[in-house]
Order: structure tokens, then C-alpha cells, then sequence
């Protein structure tokens, strides 16, 4: 049987359907001395997102064919090093859409109505002892601000759509959409009340959002992450949550996950949550069925469901 590197954590039922045709090794179980003495008869890697595949395991594998990405996000993965080499990295596009944009929603209604603040009023006796919480803001006739337009994005832009928003966009090319276009990020910032990241992660987009979009989207503005940490200089952001350039972050992900800076925990405007933005069983298992999918299917015809952009042959 060919031989797997499972890198990251992959669910029983993963583990069981690629154990009837590879034999399956567990990255958390081994080393470096361990992948120089069975380097050569690994010919698939199977990892996810967030851990992708560091450079010294894909150097050390010389007869490497294929990478499977549970996630469809894969900046963790050096694709210009894939292609230079032949191998195949295939991602989960689609069928996450729906639950990603569910966590963007669930951010920025949490962050406009308190969610969390009066959730503690309750919890706290506060609500007995004083009283009304203080009034929230209402989310109706908001203009939204969405930073990647890609499946995901325009799956956010549908959801929000209920609450009667303007909804603009950018994106480095201007799409076929009812979505008022900006090429200039700090411009769409400035005339957003919210402004929600759905870029991929990676050098292109690293700290894109910075401290002149952060003071553009303003003290009554909102900025939703549920890209990658990278996309937001997170310095930046603290600065501007702390001294009210800025008004609340909802966040799923963060620059060095699972660290979390302990100023963006101490603040009363944010809503952090630990990157769960596919975390249910029904959307999980929807991407590891494709993950192993697209693993068995290379194993035995050499094509793919879902490659990466840059190892898709007809681009
Ligand atoms: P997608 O369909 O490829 O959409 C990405 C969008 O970003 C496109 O509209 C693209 O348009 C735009 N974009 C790319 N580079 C850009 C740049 N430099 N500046 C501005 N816009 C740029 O991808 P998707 O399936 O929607 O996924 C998007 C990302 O969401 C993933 O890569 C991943 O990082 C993140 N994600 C997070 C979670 C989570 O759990 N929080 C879950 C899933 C995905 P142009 O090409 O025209 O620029
Ligand atoms: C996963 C993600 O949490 O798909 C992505 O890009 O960020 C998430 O769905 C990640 O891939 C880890 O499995």
C-alpha cells in the first residue's frame, strides 16, 4: 500500500477511509529523524489550513505527488514550490460557504447588539440591580463593506441581505455583480459602517488592512475577520479598538493562532472566537469527504475534484 502523512487533525472517519488504500502516518507522532528514514515512500500528505506543510517536510519528501487540503484555504501551502515540483495540492472550495458566512452574520449581529455584553448583564444580576441595559444599535439599512467577493464573500453579501443593506465590494478584479465596485480599499472603508474580510491569506493580502483603513471605517465602524490573522495588522487594530478610531471587531482568526494577544481579550468591543468559522460536524464532514475524496481519487486516476488554482490544468 502507498504511504500518507496525515499532518494536523483529521477525524476518525478520515483516518478510516484512507487507512483501506494507504497506509497512514501521523505527523503528530513522529519527528525529523522519524520523516529521513521514511521519507522516500511517502507519496500523499494530507493536511489542513492552518498547519498547511512546512517547507523542511516538503523538502525531505522526494517522491511527493499529492497534497490534500482539508480547508479551502491554503496560504499555509507553498504552491509555486508544489507546481515547481508536479505535485498536485487540492483544497475544499464550496462546501463551507454557507457556515463561514453564518459565523461572519453571527459576528457582526453579536458585535451590534451586544450579544456578549448583555448576556453577562444577566449572568451578573446587573439587569436586577440596575435595571435596563443600555440601548444597542440596530443592524437595518448598514453599509457593508465586504473584502473579497469570492464564493464565500458573495455567500455573506446573500445572508445580510435580510437586514436591507447597501453592499459594496473589493476585490483586484471587479466582478458581475448588483455590488457597487471599489478598487481602493480605504475608500470602500470610509464608506462602510462595516467592513468584513473574506480574502485568502498570504503574502498578497498581508496587513492589507491596516491603520488607515482601520481610521477610514471609523469610531461607529465595525471590522469582521473571518480571512486569515494576516490579512489585519493586528497592532494596528488593538491601537485602534483601544483609542476609538475604531469601534468593535468580531474575530474568528488571528495573526498567531491559537495566541491570542491578551489586549484584544481585555477589550469590551471585540467578540473573539478560537477559528471555528466551518467548525460544525455537518460542514466538517462535508470537507473531509472531499478531502479524502479528492486523496483516493488521485491515488487511483491520477485527476482531482478540487485543485488549488495554480495546479488546476486548464488555467
Ligand atoms: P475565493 O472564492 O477564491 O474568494 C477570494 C476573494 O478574494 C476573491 O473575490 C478574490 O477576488 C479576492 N482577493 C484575492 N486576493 C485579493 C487581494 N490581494 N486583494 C483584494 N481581494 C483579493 O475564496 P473563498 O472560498 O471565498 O475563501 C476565501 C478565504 O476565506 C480562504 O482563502 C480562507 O483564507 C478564508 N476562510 C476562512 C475560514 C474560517 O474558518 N474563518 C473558513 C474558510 C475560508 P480577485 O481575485 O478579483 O481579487
Ligand atoms: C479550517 C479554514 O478551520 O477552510 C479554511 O480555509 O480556515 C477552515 O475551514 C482550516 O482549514 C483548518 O482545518
Amino acid at each position: 500500500m502507498p504511504d500518507v502523512l496525515v499532518i494536523g487533525g483529521a477525524t476518525e472517519a478520515m483516518l478510516a477511509r484512507m487507512s483501506e488504500k494507504f497506509t497512514v502516518h501521523k505527523w503528530a507522532e513522529h519527528d525529523m529523524d522519524w520523516l529521513e528514514e521514511n521519507a522516500e515512500k511517502i507519496t500523499h500528505v494530507v493536511t489542513n489550513g492552518h498547519d498547511g506543510v512546512r517547507p523542511e517536510i516538503m523538502a525531505a519528501l522526494p517522491n511527493l505527488q499529492m497534497i490534500s487540503c482539508y480547508g479551502v484555504g491554503y496560504d499555509a501551502i507553498d504552491t509555486t514550490e508544489a507546481v515547481r515540483r508536479g505535485i498536485m495540492v487540492t483544497h475544499t472550495p464550496g462546501v463551507l460557504n454557507d457556515e463561514v458566512a453564518t459565523t461572519a452574520v453571527m459576528l457582526v449581529l453579536a458585535c451590534y447588539r451586544e450579544l456578549l455584553r448583555d448576556d453577562a448583564y444577566v449572568r451578573s444580576g446587573e439587569w436586577e440591580k440596575k435595571g435596563s441595559a443600555p440601548l444597542t444599535r440596530s443592524l437595518e439599512n448598514q453599509t457593508i463593506g465586504i473584502l473579497g467577493l469570492g464564493r464565500i464573500g458573495q455567500a455573506i453579501a446573500t445572508k445580510l441581505a435580510p437586514w436591507n443593506p447597501t453592499t459594496v465590494y473589493h476585490s483586484r478584479t471587479k466582478k458581475d455583480v448588483p455590488y457597487t465596485y471599489y478598487d481602493n480599499l480605504e475608500a470602500m472603508a470610509a464608506d462602510s459602517d462595516i467592513l468584513i474580510c473574506i480574502t485568502p491569506g498570504g503574502a498578497e493580502t498581508r496587513k492589507i488592512v491596516n491603520a488607515e483603513v482601520l481610521a477610514a471605517l471609523g469610531p461607529k465602524g465595525t471590522l469582521i475577520n473571518v480571512a486569515r490573522g494576516s490579512v489585519v495588522d493586528e497592532t494596528a487594530l488593538i491601537d485602534a479598538l483601544q483609542s476609538g478610531k475604531l469601534g468593535w471587531a468580531g474575530l474568528d482568526v488571528f495573526e498567531q493562532e491559537p495566541k491570542v494577544p491578551q489586549a484584544l481579550r481585555d477589550l469590551p468591543n471585540t467578540v473573539l472566537l478560537p477559528h471555528v468559522g466551518s467548525a460544525t460536524v455537518e460542514t466538517r464532514t462535508a470537507m473531509a469527504n472531499l478531502t479524502v475524496e479528492n486523496l483516493l481519487q488521485h491515488l487511483e486516476t491520477g485527476t482531482v475534484a478540487t485543485p488549488v488554482p495554480e495546479c488546476a490544468t486548464d488555467r
